[in-house]
């Protein structure tokens, strides 16, 4: 009987360990598993550093857009990376880089943990669609998420499964080099692009091979640095962040975006990356945001040198404690968060709330199952370039085209029997369409107009440099040098432009003009281009002006002078195609400005919701004592929404009808031109009176619909309380009472309204 018992208890015994050795095996390595457990499970046996570690991104070997991290050095990063001291990787693309980083991380490290690879992923890997400022222009929502899908896909074959973007920083200064990043000056068709793009990029299942994480940036405030210089201080009130800074942003995490990037800038006096009010108070809790946050490049060092942190230590136990979880290349947490947590700086809580972040975030994209998912040469090869993806490129290409002005229906051009004088170095430049953020697109990849329209047979074509944009091979780090004196190839423009019937001129800004670092104080055509156009115009006015450009641009003499202008942007790899089958008529021009163009850079900023002022006209002839500019209109000369077709649509039969708690209005859309063609319908409301002055107008409905020649369409929209209130200056939406106007057209220059009443 005792020998039994011991039997029995020996059993026992090795039942538990057994079941001991079955529960440590139901860890975070089963996939059966729900995603907390395993998260919790792998957190419980990680030491300090290992956790800390999780929270530090290196970057690969290259393109540094910042000030130099201390003691960056390859040797050391592979070290920490062989001890699971790094969480993350930027920079590191293709499939042969990223396996041998993930290959450490996951077979080298003690506990095997993957590494999340990053890549600014902003308008395209190597195929480029159109930069984000041009797609905005396209209002076509399905057009953009697939643009971003395809962006996902072609990073996704390259090893990478993080991009970050969207930028969702709304501005309204184009002297700030990355407009050209964002979606242009408006928080309501900002919030629906983001949504968009982040749907694009992450789609319904992240764990998929061909899905990758997107990162709403830069939160908050980034596009309000005082007079568009870039890093600049902003310093705004709180009725203008509620409203205006932070829709796109809240719409991101609604649509479930998984990464927050901080931004560079100070918010009134507090640098982002240390601003516990964003991160914490409301991005974490308000938002029940359950992603993680990355710092932007080097910021928590930067603390220093805005005067918020002393040092390094300083710096990291102010962005620890106020919630950004991934240190992007600060070396902050690395080298002084364990000390901060022994010192008691840092809780341990803080840090385990930021690993439990970033490694749920590492579950959900399955790279606990198969960290080489993202690894597949083969993929590589077949998915980059694919037609798929450059069909992709070229339909959002042609979608983002404004046309900005066309008289005499110069516009389309004739496809037979004509002479056409192409001028402008931009013409016959396959890299400038590529725009800034391209790291890993190859130069000379776009097609350029020239063979854009050579691409038609029917015309016979004759090109003129007339002048260079910029000198020497522009490039992502250095700043571009532009063309001010060499006017040598002038004449022999002239002289080709005098002997066509119609000039198509392609000028604007180089690709490496806009984008971080790159404001400008002077925003016209850069260079002798604007001499060029005038030169020209005097031998043949029968002009196209084609625009290529990151930012709204200075166009008044060409707006008084040339007959046609169309807006092209930085289009990608297909522009020359999208733009010579606009120019054609084969693609009937649909884009609306997501920005205002100003008629003079001393405007700015310069927006369409702008406030009414107590003070807005004129009390009587000559009287100076009214909110305005001596020497200049304030509007602009082509307002946010504007953009014209080669039909035209008129707008009749407005009706609004009140239900309970909602507003139905409904418009009558008719083509009454002689081509099929797109309008995007806008719809803006006017609070007239409330406790926080509201904006003489705001868009807060838009819906893109296609209409043969005399076809009409009656269009509804619902509003709601989500339209109709407002942030008050606590920061708390409320709706108020009251009369509203409502106005309708195809730009924010509306031509059809009414009003209602909010009992
Ligand atoms: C930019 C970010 C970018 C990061 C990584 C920074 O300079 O502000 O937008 O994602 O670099 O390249």
């Amino acid at each position: 009987m005792k020998k039994l018992k011991k039997i029995i208890s020996l059993l026992t015994l090795a039942g538990m360990v057994f079941s001991c050795s079955q529960t440590s095996k139901l860890t975070y390595k089963d996939m059966g598993l729900p995603i907390n457990d395993r998260v919790n499970d792998l957190l419980s046996k990680m030491t300090l550093e290992e956790k800390i570690g999780q929270m530090n991104q290196y970057n690969g070997f290259w393109n540094v857009t910042g000030p130099t991290p201390i003691q960056g050095d390859a040797a050391k990063k592979y070290k920490d990376l062989r001890k699971g001291y790094v969480g993350s990787m930027l920079n590191v693309r293709g499939v042969k880089e990223v396996r041998a980083v993930q290959k450490i991380a996951v077979e080298e490290t003690r506990l095997g943990i993957p590494l999340v690879i990053g890549f600014d992923v902003i308008h395209g890997y190597e195929t480029l669609s159109p930069i984000p400022l041009a797609e905005s222009a396209s209002w076509d929502l399905e057009a953009i998420q697939k643009s971003s899908e395809m962006a996902a896909l072609e990073a996704s074959a390259a090893g990478i499964n993080w991009t970050f973007a969207p930028m969702v920083d709304v501005s309204r200064d184009a002297r700030w080099g990355r407009v050209m990043e964002g979606a242009g000056e408006d928080p309501y068709l900002g919030s629906k692009i983001a949504k968009a793009r982040i749907l694009g990029f992450q789609g319904t299942d992240l764990s998929k091979e061909n899905t990758i994480l997107a990162c709403a940036k830069h939160f908050a405030g980034y596009g309000f640095a005082e007079s568009g210089r870039d890093y600049n201080t902003v310093d705004i009130g709180t009725s203008t962040l509620h409203n205006i800074v932070l829709p796109p942003f809240k719409a991101s995490v609604d649509a479930g975006v998984r990464t927050f990037m901080n931004s560079f800038n100070e918010l009134n006096g507090i640098p982002a990356t240390g601003n516990s009010y964003l991160q914490r108070d409301l991005l974490k809790q308000e938002w029940k945001f359950d992603g993680f946050v990355i710092s932007d490049w080097g910021s928590m060092v930067e603390m220093i040198a805005h005067g918020h942190a002393k040092d390094l230590k300083h710096a990291a136990e102010i962005a620890a404690n106020a919630g950004s979880d991934m240190d992007m290349e600060s070396n902050a947490y690395v080298h002084h968060l364990a000390d901060l947590v022994k010192e008691g700086k840092v809780k341990e809580s803080v840090i385990d709330d930021a690993v439990k972040r970033i490694l749920k975030v590492k579950f959900e994209l399955g790279l606990f199952e198969d960290p080489y998912r993202y690894c597949d040469e083969k993929r590589e090869q077949n998915v980059i370039g694919s037609k798929e993806v450059l069909d992709a490129s070229l339909d959002l290409a042609k979608k983002s085209i404004v046309l900005l002005k066309n008289q005499n229906n110069l516009l389309p051009l004739k496809k037979q029997g004509q002479k056409i004088a192409i001028i402008g170095a931009l013409a016959n430049d396959k890299t400038s369409p590529l725009g800034s953020w391209r790291i890993a697109a190859k130069d000379s990849t776009a097609v350029s107009v020239l063979e854009g329209l050579n691409a038609y047979k029917g015309n016979s074509i004759v090109y003129a440099k007339g002048a260079d944009v910029a000198l020497g091979t522009p490039d992502f780090i250095t700043e571009v040098k532009i063309n001010n004196t060499d006017k040598s190839e002038f004449e022999e423009a002239k002289k080709v432009a005098k002997n066509a019937d119609v000039v198509v001129m392609v000028l604007g800004e180089h690709g490496f003009q806009s984008g971080e670092g790159r404001s400008r104080v002077d925003i016209g055509l850069p260079g002798v281009q604007q001499e060029l156009l005038e030169e020209i115009y005097k031998v043949n006015k029968n002009i196209v002006l084609v625009l290529n450009n990151g930012r709204p641009l200075t166009l008044g003499w060409a707006d008084a002078n040339i007959p046609s202008i169309l807006e092209c942007w930085q289009l990608g790899t297909q522009s020359g195609h999208a733009i010579a089958q606009v120019l054609y008529g084969d693609y009937n021009p649909s884009g609306k400005l997501p920005m205002s163009f100003p008629r003079h850079v001393g405007q700015l900023p310069l927006y369409y919701n702008y406030k009414n002022t107590g003070r807005p006209i004129l009390p009587g002839k000559d009287v100076v004592f009214w909110s305005h500019f001596q020497d200049e209109k304030n509007s602009a000369l082509y307002p946010f929404g504007h953009g014209l077709s080669y039909t035209q649509f008129e707008y009749e039969n407005l009706k609004v009808h009140q239900k309970e708690d909602e507003v139905h209005v409904k418009i009558g859309v008719k083509n009454i031109g002689k081509l099929k063609g797109k309008e995007v319908v806008q719809l803006y409301l006017r609070d007239l009176v409330a406790s926080v002055t509201r904006p003489v107008k705001e868009l807060k409905g838009f819906e893109l619909i296609e209409l043969e020649a005399g076809e009409e369409k009656i269009v509804e929209f619902v509003l709601t309380n989500k339209e109709l209130g407002f942030y008050d200056n606590k920061g708390k939406f409320i709706v108020e009472p009251g009369e509203f106007k409502l106005f309708l057209g195809g730009s924010s220059k509306t031509v059809i309204e009414t009003s209602f009443e909010i009992k």
